[in-house]
């Protein structure tokens, strides 16, 4: 493992034993509900989410190929522990510790890769898309969902209070890495976030609620492809 990647596993196993992982799911639920209307899930498709948290995402998705399966993989053990225990009762999702640097998994294994909130810390995202294109059947679709994305001026701040590194690409960068890994019919859109903004924000993520609001009306960076 890099210290890249070491890093951010320490920063996420204290997310994870902070109780972030259960908040992300409001946070990310949103933006990641319009991806999922837009997916044209087969009951029998075999899913991966990279960066899957405490895998709310992959029991969304897990009702929804009833006779197929759902994989979460996250850097995080403390993540997938938390993930394990809240997915106890759902017979077709599995979880796994590892990094996009090196997936688990035999060429092809896959239908559908997603992942939520997760490409932009992955230590090189041309060699992350590579490997999740790697895992993806022929005919199978691949889509990142991302907040942190270049051509969104309110999130640039994210960099410098983010304790490990991440990477900031533009719309079309990250289009141009899926292009190069072989995927085709690669799109780019956004898909707002409806939730309310307070009237007066004290987080840190924003400099004040209007600059949230506008954050939110931006919306997260939904990117697409498909593997011939
Ligand atoms: C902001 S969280 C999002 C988690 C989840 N997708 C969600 O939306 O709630 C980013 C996740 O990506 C994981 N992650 C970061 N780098 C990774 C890598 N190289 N390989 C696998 N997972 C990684 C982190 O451990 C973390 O759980």
């Amino acid at each position: 493992m890099t210290k890249q990647e070491q890093e951010v596993t320490e920063e996420f196993d204290r997310w994870a034993q902070a109780g972030r992982g259960e908040e992300m799911e409001q946070h990310h639920w949103p933006i990641t509900r319009p991806a999922l209307e837009q997916t044209r899930f087969q009951p029998g498709d075999h899913v991966l989410d990279i960066g899957c948290g405490t895998g709310w995402l992959v029991r969304a998705i897990s009702a929804r190929v009833p006779d197929g399966r759902v994989a979460g993989i996250d850097v995080s053990s403390q993540m997938i522990e938390g993930a394990r225990r809240l997915s106890a009762s759902v017979p077709n999702a599995e979880f796994r510790t590892g990094s996009i640097s090196k997936l688990p998994w035999p060429d092809g294994s896959f239908t559908k890769v997603v992942s939520v909130e997760s490409a932009y810390y992955w230590p090189d995202p041309a060699s992350g898309v590579r490997e999740a294109w790697r895992v993806l059947a022929s005919g199978g679709w691949m889509w990142i969902l991302i907040n942190y994305y270049r051509d969104n001026i309110y999130c640039h701040r994210w960099g410098s209070l983010l304790p490990v590194t991440t990477h900031l690409l533009a719309a079309d960068e990250w289009a141009e890495l899926f292009r190069q890994s072989g995927l085709t019919k690669v799109t780019t859109s956004r898909i707002p976030d409806p939730t309310p903004t307070p009237e007066v924000y004290t987080g840190r993520w924003f400099l004040d609620a209007d600059e949230m609001r506008r954050f939110q009306n931006e919306g997260a960076l939904f990117v697409e492809g498909r593997k011939p």
